[in-house]
């Protein structure tokens, strides 16, 4: 969806219901007092019999998140939503979706699960979240939601384990349940291999209506040939399925309450309720098992890469390389084979990125080089700066314009000024280091005494020497030269040169005189 129009679909909602009745149990709201969506109309009284009671005024829309499931077939002790593709949650990306459809206060993530861990990892987005407590089946999440739902007119249900959904698919349901107007609207598709997922028995083969989901386990032989499947992903008039909800059962062989059961309970109780078939059966993928997680993880990063190379970046050997979704690259960037570009890293124009780099959120500017082997972690590289090969740029790392951090060059916590050069099997950390500084060759800041770090301070246009030792705390002024394999404790002020080592001995004739007595021992023997 164009960033427009999330803006004004935004602004059309902004103080919407996030209101909450007494009994619900949303956790992080300590003082419900609201009972409705604030700022939308009045509740009217159906206009014709039959009429849902939001015709009239624009309807008030939630977005739930199924999310409170183990995940057993994951086998894993992690709650199943936060296992990544992608680089993140599943069901970061299920609300990134979401929130481009409606305000995230109208968003609900039904947690159960491990819920504190769950809420703490998309808690910053400003969703809602339903307590689940004991996990009884997707129609019981939708029942424990009922207060914190029954405020609005229609409820759109998703699924926190399937992350492709996109928000123009969304906003198609929503559409087409408002132009249509069943109790319960579900996103079809049909797949050549629809095992596992719940088949929908159309009412005739050309109807739009569903008689009822079938679920894998329950489907006999004829239905189990049925290649439409359920999504997962529904929306509903709120008052109708709260009205009707408390008919669903527990006969089936998980013993739980199947939201999939609606469509027949609605059915029976001659409600109408309607398929639509989504256009891209991608995007209804769920990931049930280590298989089909890592599945959905490579059509995200291909689709990542795809859509970065449409917008001019190339990408040697796409399938060797690992994007997450949120990497931003600009014009021009070249990726080697075999890279990894993680969470929240951006990239600058016209760059090249060497073979078997791991940078993980950080930020690079334009025309900067990476030679292969390059790691990277929550780091800042200004344009033009060179790096790698095998540079280790560790946490708070801020490399200069123009700046060259050479092969085997570690650094933490440091400011490299501008045009400055670190070029050789260096470990620099805890330091602020100027502009047009050279750090010679093996040069070690000693910012660790065993019990405390400290800084060290090499101001522009200093000449460290090669294999020098600097213990902090220490400053070296601006303009001074460091003589080479020097061990420096004490400040250098500026312009001056300090050495700190022992004095060279030279014993003339040494080496002569002992092979001259080695050949005299070998002789006697
Ligand atoms: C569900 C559908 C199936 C559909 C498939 C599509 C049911 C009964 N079946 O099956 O028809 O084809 O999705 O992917 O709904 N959850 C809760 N609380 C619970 C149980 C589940 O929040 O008590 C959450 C899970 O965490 C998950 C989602 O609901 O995110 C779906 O549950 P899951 O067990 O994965 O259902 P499927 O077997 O995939
Ligand atoms: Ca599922």
């Amino acid at each position: 969806m164009p960033k427009s129009k999330k803006t004004s679909e935004q602004g059309a909602r902004k103080a919407s219901a996030h209101a909450f009745p007494k009994n619900a149990k949303k956790i992080g709201d300590p003082n419900p007092t609201q009972t409705k969506p604030a700022s939308t109309p009045e509740r009217q009284k159906p206009a014709v019999l039959g009429t849902p009671a939001w015709v009239g005024h624009p309807a008030r829309v939630a977005i739930a998140i199924m999310a409170a499931g183990k995940g057993t077939r994951l086998k894993s002790k992690h709650p199943k939503v936060l296992h990544e593709v992608g680089g993140k949650p599943l069901l970061a990306h299920v609300v990134a979706a979401a929130t481009q459809v409606v305000p995230a206060q109208d968003v609900y993530a039904i947690i159960g699960h491990e819920a504190e861990r769950v809420r703490e990892a998309v808690g910053s987005t400003g969703i809602n979240f339903i307590l689940q407590e004991e996990q009884r089946g997707t129609g019981h999440a939708l029942m424990v939601a009922r207060e914190a739902l029954q405020p609005y007119d229609q409820v759109i249900v998703l699924s926190g384990d399937a992350p492709l959904i996109t928000a123009q698919t969304i906003s198609m349901i929503r559409d087409l349940h408002q132009s249509k107007r069943p109790a319960m609207t579900i996103l079809t598709t049909r797949l050549a291999d629809p095992t596992g997922y719940g088949r929908v028995i159309r009412k005739g083969a050309k109807s739009d209506e569903v008689q009822a989901i079938v679920e894998e386990k329950s489907a006999n032989p004829a239905q189990k040939k049925i290649t439409e499947i359920n999504s997962g992903f529904y929306a509903f008039n709120v008052e109708p399925l709260y009205r009707h909800i408390d008919r669903l059962g527990t006969e089936n062989p998980h013993g739980e309450f199947y939201l999939t059961d609606m469509a027949a309970v609605f059915r029976e109780n001659k409600e109408r309720v309607c398929a639509v078939v989504a256009s891209d059966p991608q995007e209804i993928l769920g990931a049930n098992t280590r298989a089909e997680l890592v599945d959905i993880d490579q059509r995200l990063r291909m689709t990542k890469c795809q859509q970065l190379m449409d917008e001019g970046v190339t990408i040697f050997y796409p399938q060797t390389c690992a994007i997450d979704t949120d990497v931003e690259i600009g014009a021009d960037t070249v990726i080697e084979p075999f890279v990894q570009l993680l969470g929240n890293t951006h990239i600058g124009s016209d760059c090249r990125i060497g073979s078997y780099s791991v940078i993980h959120s950080s930020v690079i500017g334009d025309n900067v080089v990476l030679r292969p082997g390059c790691v990277l972690s929550e780091s800042r590289v200004e344009a033009e700066a060179r790096l790698g090969p095998y540079s280790h740029l560790r946490p708070g790392s801020e490399i200069g314009e123009g700046a060259h951090v050479g092969n085997f060059v570690e650094t933490k916590k440091i400011r490299l000024g501008k045009s400055s050069k670190a070029n050789h099997l260096t470990y620099l950390g805890d330091a602020e280091i100027g502009e047009n500084v050279n750090v010679g060759a093996g040069t070690i800041t000693c910012n660790y005494d065993g019990v405390r770090k400290h800084k060290t301070v090499i101001e522009d246009g200093v000449f460290i020497g090669s294999d020098a030792t600097l213990v902090a705390p220490v400053r070296v002024g601006k303009g001074a030269y460091v003589g080479a394999a020097s061990c420096i404790t004490d400040d250098v002020p500026a312009d001056s040169l300090a050495i700190g080592r022992a004095r060279q001995i030279v014993k003339e004739g040494w080496a002569k005189e002992k092979r001259a007595t080695r050949t005299q021992a070998e002789r006697a023997k």
